[in-house]
């Protein structure tokens, strides 16, 4: 297989790349990414030399690079986006370009370069918030942020592009992930490289919002899965089957590390922030598969990553 991987220097596309060279030694794996502030070339330093294993800098919204590299692919996943919600707060147009623009630009040079396989990476977040239950493939999509609302775009267009073209597209959506490799930013690598540096973590308004969390490694198996079991023109919901609210975790984060409550610094909330996110994951299940890490062990295991991994994220920080 020669797969053509976006956003591949990003946290999840990073954490893929390495289980898929691993997995498979007779994959060749080109990775585009344009190394945005989120995109970092230490992510894949132990692949750098893998000779199935090359990178190219640039952009997905680049019609003439992307035909490049398409070219030399059968098979794409796509994770390339700008993927933090509070950014897209600050600033929507880069979201807009970037997920629904370079997204379009991928799905055009795919069927050009007749892709067997183009799977796209979307979110749970493109569904909204939901207080009781859990979403479908089938239910309605209604994002609440620029973020979520750029990637539902992106998310519709490739399955317009299967449904008018019958490019084989297969979408996925993904609940919270967590593992290495995360840009501190996010909640989790925020927290816990906050509370190493002995300074108080900003929990947003009463830390109520309940998030499905799934360890990074087990969303990355779910697209080796589907990319090869799965079918094409469907959708996939994956998640880690543990929901918890953020001040949960942020206790559980604290309880790890020793310390204590008084750590914590409530912030005004997000604007429109969701409260819950869940996925019904049974279309998956009944196909064959589930995570294997338990979200106890995979937090401790993150927990301890962080700390012996200073190297890789003191310089974003500081
Ligand atoms: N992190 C999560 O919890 C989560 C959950 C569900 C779905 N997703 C989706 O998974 C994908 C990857 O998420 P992530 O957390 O790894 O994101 P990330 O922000 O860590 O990485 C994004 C990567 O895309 C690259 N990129 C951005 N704009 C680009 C462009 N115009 N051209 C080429 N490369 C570009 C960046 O340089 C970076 O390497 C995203 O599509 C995101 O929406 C993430």
């Amino acid at each position: 297989m020669k797969m053509l991987v976006t956003g591949g220097c990003g946290f999840i596309g990073s954490n893929f790349i390495r289980h898929m060279l691993n997995k498979y030694p007779d994959y060749k794996i080109i990775n585009l990414d344009k190394l945005t502030y989120a995109g970092n070339p230490d992510n894949l330093k132990d692949i750098e030399k893998n000779n199935n294993y090359s990178f190219v800098c640039g952009d997905i919204c680049d019609g003439p690079v992307v035909d490049k590299v398409m070219k030399e692919a059968d098979h794409v996943v796509h994770f390339a986006a700008e993927s933090h919600v509070d950014r897209s707060i600050d600033d929507a147009s880069i979201f807009v370009r970037t997920n629904v623009l370079g997204t379009f630009v991928l799905l055009d040079s795919a069927l050009k370069h007749n892709i067997k396989k183009f799977v796209h990476i979307s979110t749970d977040e493109v569904y909204g918030s939901i207080n009781k239950g859990s979403f479908k493939e089938t239910d309605i999509l209604t994002p609440s942020s620029p973020y979520s609302s750029s990637k539902a775009g992106s998310d519709l267009l490739a399955r317009s592009y299967y449904i008018t073209h019958k490019l084989p597209v297969i979408i996925t959506r993904c609940t919270n992930n967590y593992g290495p490799y995360q840009y501190p930013e996010k909640l989790l690598p925020l927290f816990i490289t906050n509370i190493l540096d002995n300074k108080k973590v900003p929990l947003y308004g009463t830390g109520r919002n309940v998030r499905d969390w799934i360890y990074v490694l087990d969303h990355c198996k779910a697209i080796d899965f589907v990319l090869h079991r799965g079918n094409t023109g469907e959708i996939y919901n994956i998640g880690g089957g543990a929901e918890k609210t953020n001040i949960e975790i942020t206790k559980m984060i604290l309880e790890t590390l020793g310390k204590d409550e008084s750590m914590i610094e409530f912030v005004k909330d997000r604007p429109g922030h969701d409260l819950r996110y869940s996925l019904d994951c049974s279309k998956l299940r009944k196909l064959g598969w589930k995570p294997d890490h338990s979200f106890e062990e995979a937090l401790v295991d993150t927990i301890r990553w962080y700390v012996e991994n200073r190297w890789w994220w003191e310089k974003l920080k500081h």
